[in-house]
């Protein structure tokens, strides 16, 4: 991989060339893949529409370049070394050529059922190889996957359905994560109550509970691959270079979650050069990224940038602190994993453990770690560092967003410096600027300001699937020619980025990004319930938890019970990951006289500060400050 820099030099080099003449830089990069036809230009764009081409008019198939194309060479590598939940159960080696073998079966299986090239399949497993296989085998008939992270409740599953107009599902039996079985066909067929446009329900035997099968639309996989050829090689579909790859859910400071658009080559290219990048990748690499496939981390750094690169996928199906907070330590020494990449909120919780489940682990085979999904605080950094590492691996700090496809901003391991709390630098290709709330920009060091991108990456997002107007306003209306991030950020002196976090009303809570808004509309369907805002406040554990203000028809009589009721119909309404953490029942909330509730001082109460509420003369009822204030919990 001639595009791997290698000194802070060649960095510096590299850097300078994406700037200065992009076109040559990514040329150059998608060089190194396999096409079907090469493009006629590197890039077309504009900021407006926005409209972002890159490659066009190349044709290819990124199911090639994950999987066909490392054959000859490494047919035998493990492409997926699978973990699973419980430790008496054997874990799984799959090769690239059983891999790409599997693939192809599956994407027979696909075809047969009747997926075509542009159909929108959505994916609903546990964290099992077939997850990736799933994802894999639609890329390969040219089908767009929307993988719905297991967390997810059936009215939320059903939201994504309709908006991607999805008419295949495949989902599990059930899901094993920890002590429980998650239940994953029952949510699917809550889901599907009001979803007649789904034909067909592909169901993977997981956890063998009792489920529904529907006749003529729910089948099995096990007896539909048991009727396809084993030796299938489906021929991959020629995609075009701007054809979506994927869809994929995520929140918005407004409304219902909006579907990211990926698009082939581009998010092919950039996922592989920074997965090559940041984690200097070697050959014999066991990289173990312990995020979920059902968030933009796992569909990146688990399945195509890795596979991509040829690289090795240690995929583990359950969760850090199960049977013990060891899991993690126990799973790098038994697959000698060598990068470990995982979020600051598990760190912060295997942290509380203290050092005990540490004991007797080993450790000596990570070379590299990393990080993502939040700001991580410098304690966290530290324990990493230093007992994890054993002050010997690089950190790699990297920060971006499902919207950018991959990593943005990081330090390269063991190439460019690190920083605890620090992002550093922008990747090669990516033009950070730092703007103003009028839009101004921010020039010099040791500034703070908005976080914007001047100039398209490969895997910026397309559009947002159905709503390109959407797209347009929440990312590129605010400041006008540029990518909005949503996210705060500082320079310090030396020119090194520093996150601060969101800027809007989207909560990270550990690590999963929730809409302040989506919380609310679930709190309001509650009954009772007239009216309510949530913010965040600083959680030692989550990083963020969310808080709840929430106005009452009257009083309730058992406000502990309500409270639990309240709970509950967010769980059912989104999901448990969106369960407020304090809820306050309050006589009103502070407005302005047009209207507008002024979270800034409800932010400020949640974290405690009762003193500098700042100017509330403009409220339309500055009393309930006090009230909200003096009931706090
Ligand atoms: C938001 C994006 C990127 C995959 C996981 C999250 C925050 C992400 C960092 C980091 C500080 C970070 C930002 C961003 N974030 N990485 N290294 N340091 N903040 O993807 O769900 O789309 O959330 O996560 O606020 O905007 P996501």
């Amino acid at each position: 991989m001639n595009y791997q820099v290698k000194s802070y030099e060649e960095y510096k080099e590299a850097y300078a060339i994406s700037v200065a003449d992009p076109e040559q830089f990514w040329g150059k990069v998608a060089d190194e893949f396999s096409w079907h036809r090469k493009w006629d230009k590197v890039l077309e764009w504009n900021f407006t529409t926005p409209d972002v081409k890159w490659f066009v008019n190349g044709k290819l198939n990124i199911t090639e370049n994950c999987l066909d194309r490392h054959l000859q060479a490494q047919g035998n590598k493990p492409a997926i070394i699978w973990e699973p939940n419980g430790t008496e159960e054997a874990h799984r080696v799959i090769t690239y050529a059983e891999l790409h073998k599997y693939v192809c079966r599956f994407a027979a299986v696909l075809r047969k059922n009747g997926v075509q090239k542009g159909d929108r399949v959505c994916i609903y497993m546990g964290m099992i190889p077939e997850l990736a296989v799933a994802m894999l085998a639609c890329a390969r008939i040219g089908a767009i996957h929307s993988v719905i992270f297991g967390g997810f409740s059936a009215q939320s599953i059903s939201d994504r359905l309709h908006d991607a107009g999805a008419e295949f599902v495949i989902t599990c039996d059930g899901a094993f994560r920890g002590g429980k079985d998650i239940p994953l066909k029952n949510t699917i067929d809550d889901a599907l109550i009001n979803s007649p446009a789904v034909k067909k329900v592909i169901v993977f035997l997981r956890t063998h509970t009792a489920v529904s099968v529907i006749k003529g639309r729910d089948v099995w996989w096990h007896d539909e691959m048991a009727a396809v050829d084993e030796e299938t090689t489906m021929p991959a579909e020629e995609m075009d270079a701007e054809d979506p790859l994927f869809i994929l859910y995520t929140s918005g400071s407004t409304g219902k979650p909006k579907g990211v658009v990926h698009a082939t080559a581009g998010y092919m290219i950039y996922a592989t050069y920074t997965f090559v990048n940041v984690f200097q990748l070697q050959a014999s690499d066991v990289h173990f990224c312990t995020a979920d496939i059902g968030w933009i981390t796992g569909h990146t750094y688990i399945v195509y940038g890795v596979l991509c690169a040829g690289g090795t996928s240690l995929m583990y199906e359950g969760i850090p602190t199960f049977p013990d907070a060891g899991r993690l330590w126990d799973i790098v020494d038994k697959h000698k994993a060598t990068i470990l990449y995982t979020a600051p909120t598990a760190i912060r919780s295997l942290m509380a453990h203290g050092l005990a489940p540490l004991s007797g682990k080993d450790l000596s085979s990570l070379r590299v770690l990393g990080t993502v999904g939040e700001p991580i605080n410098e304690e966290a950094w530290h324990w990493y560092d230093v007992h994890i590492g054993k002050s010997r691996c690089p950190i790699v700090d990297t920060w971006w967003q499902t919207e950018t496809g991959g990593v943005l901003m990081s330090n390269i391991a063991g190439v460019t410096p690190s920083k605890p709390g620090y992002a550093t630098l922008p990747m090669p290709g990516i033009q950070p600027v730092l703007v103003d709330d009028q839009g101004n920009t921010i020039n010099g060091n040791d500034v703070s300001g908005n976080l914007c991108i001047s100039f398209p990456w490969p895997s910026i997002i397309r559009t947002t699937f159905g709503d390109h107007e959407r797209c347009r306003v929440n990312y590129f209306a605010t400041y006008p020619g540029m990518y909005f991030t949503g996210d705060g950020c500082y320079r310090d002196v030396d020119g090194m980025y520093r996150i601060t976090g969101r800027v809007d009303d989207v909560l990270n809570v550990s690590g999963h990004r929730i809409g302040t808004a989506e919380v609310e509309n679930a709190i309001n369907m509650h009954t009772g319930v007239l009216e309510s805002a949530v913010v965040g406040y600083p959680h030692d554990l989550k990083g963020q938890g969310i808080y709840a203000y929430v106005i009452m028809e009257s009083m309730p009589d058992d406000a502990t019970h309500t409270k639990a009721d309240i709970l509950q119909t967010v769980t059912r309404v989104i999901g448990a990951i969106a369960r407020p953490d304090k809820i306050q029942f309050v006589p009103g909330l502070p407005k302005t006289r047009s209207g507008k509730i002024m979270r800034r001082i409800l932010r400020k109460i949640a974290e405690g500060e009762t003193e500098n509420l700042g100017d509330t003369s403009t409220l339309l009822d500055p009393g309930v400050v006090d009230v909200i204030k003096n009931e706090r919990v």
